[in-house]
Order: structure tokens, then C-alpha cells, then sequence
């Protein structure tokens, strides 16, 4: 398969990933009932695991490796940060004064995922 398609289909899904969080957190700091709406709540698994399937095929192809190369271990710890803030943001036990600091927690480290890989260094380039 082409890498660069592969490459295509995995920032498509980030987009799609972080877009659907976005509108998920919005709408649970409005209060509106998006658990109801079976696309929100389907949609982000399937997308999720396209996502994580690309980058898993990508690093092999490429022949780097999370926990052996930097860059990829700063991900993948990111990306559990991403998931754990974002289940908080997003958790039924959160109370209302909460979920904004987690929502916004969660963004900053997709941001800082989004830096690493771009510039395929932990500190963006600048150690
Ligand atoms: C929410 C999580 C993630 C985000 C936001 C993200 C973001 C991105 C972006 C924007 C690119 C394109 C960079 C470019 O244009 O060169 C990319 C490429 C890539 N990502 Fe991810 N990624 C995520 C998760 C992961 C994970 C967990 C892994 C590792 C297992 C991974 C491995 C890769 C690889 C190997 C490339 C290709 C690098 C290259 O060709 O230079 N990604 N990612």
C-alpha cells in the first residue's frame, strides 16, 4: 500500500478524531444530550481505531518503534494523556466546574501531538 495514502488516511482521522471531540465536549459543557445521537457516539470508536491501526502501520513502515525511538514513545504517552483527559472531559461523574479544565487539558496535549509529529522531536525541535 502507499505510504503516503496511509499518511492521508491518518491525518484525515486526527482531524475527523479531534473535530468530533470538539463537538462532543461543546455540546456536554451546553448540556445538550449528544449520548442520544448514535453518530456521536459510534463514529469516534471507528475513527479512533483507523487511527491508531495508520500509525501503527506507518511507524512499522518506516521502521521506528514507540519506547525505542523518542518522538514515538512522546506520542503514544500523549496520546493516553489525550484519551485520559478527554474521558473526563467528556465522563458522566464530572462535575460542571471540571470538564472545561480537562476539555481544555485535552487539547493542549493533542496540540503538542499534533507538534511532535511534525517535527518528529519530544520538544518540537528545540532541545
Ligand atoms: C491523536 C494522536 C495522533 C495525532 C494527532 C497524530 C498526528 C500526526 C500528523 C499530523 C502526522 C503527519 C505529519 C507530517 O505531515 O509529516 C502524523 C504522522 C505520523 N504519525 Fe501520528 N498522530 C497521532 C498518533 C500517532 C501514534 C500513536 C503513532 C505511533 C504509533 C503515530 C505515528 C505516526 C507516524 C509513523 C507518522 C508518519 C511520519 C512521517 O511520515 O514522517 N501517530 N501523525
Amino acid at each position: 500500500m502507499d505510504y503516503l495514502w496511509v499518511k492521508y488516511l491518518h491525518v484525515t482521522c486526527v482531524v475527523l478524531s479531534v473535530s468530533l471531540f470538539v463537538l462532543r465536549g461543546t455540546l456536554e459543557l451546553m448540556a445538550q444530550p449528544w449520548r442520544q445521537w448514535r453518530l456521536l457516539k459510534v463514529a469516534p470508536h471507528v475513527i479512533d481505531t483507523l487511527l491508531l491501526t495508520s500509525a501503527l502501520w506507518l511507524a512499522w513502515r518506516i521502521g521506528q518503534y514507540p519506547f525505542v525511538h523518542g518522538w514515538l514513545t512522546a506520542k503514544v504517552l500523549a496520546l493516553l494523556a489525550y484519551i485520559l483527559l478527554g474521558m473526563r472531559a467528556l465522563g458522566k461523574n464530572t462535575s460542571p466546574g471540571q470538564r472545561l479544565p480537562y476539555f481544555v487539558a485535552a487539547l493542549l496535549s493533542v496540540g503538542y501531538i499534533v507538534g511532535v509529529a511534525l517535527t518528529h522531536s519530544p520538544s518540537w525541535g528545540f532541545l
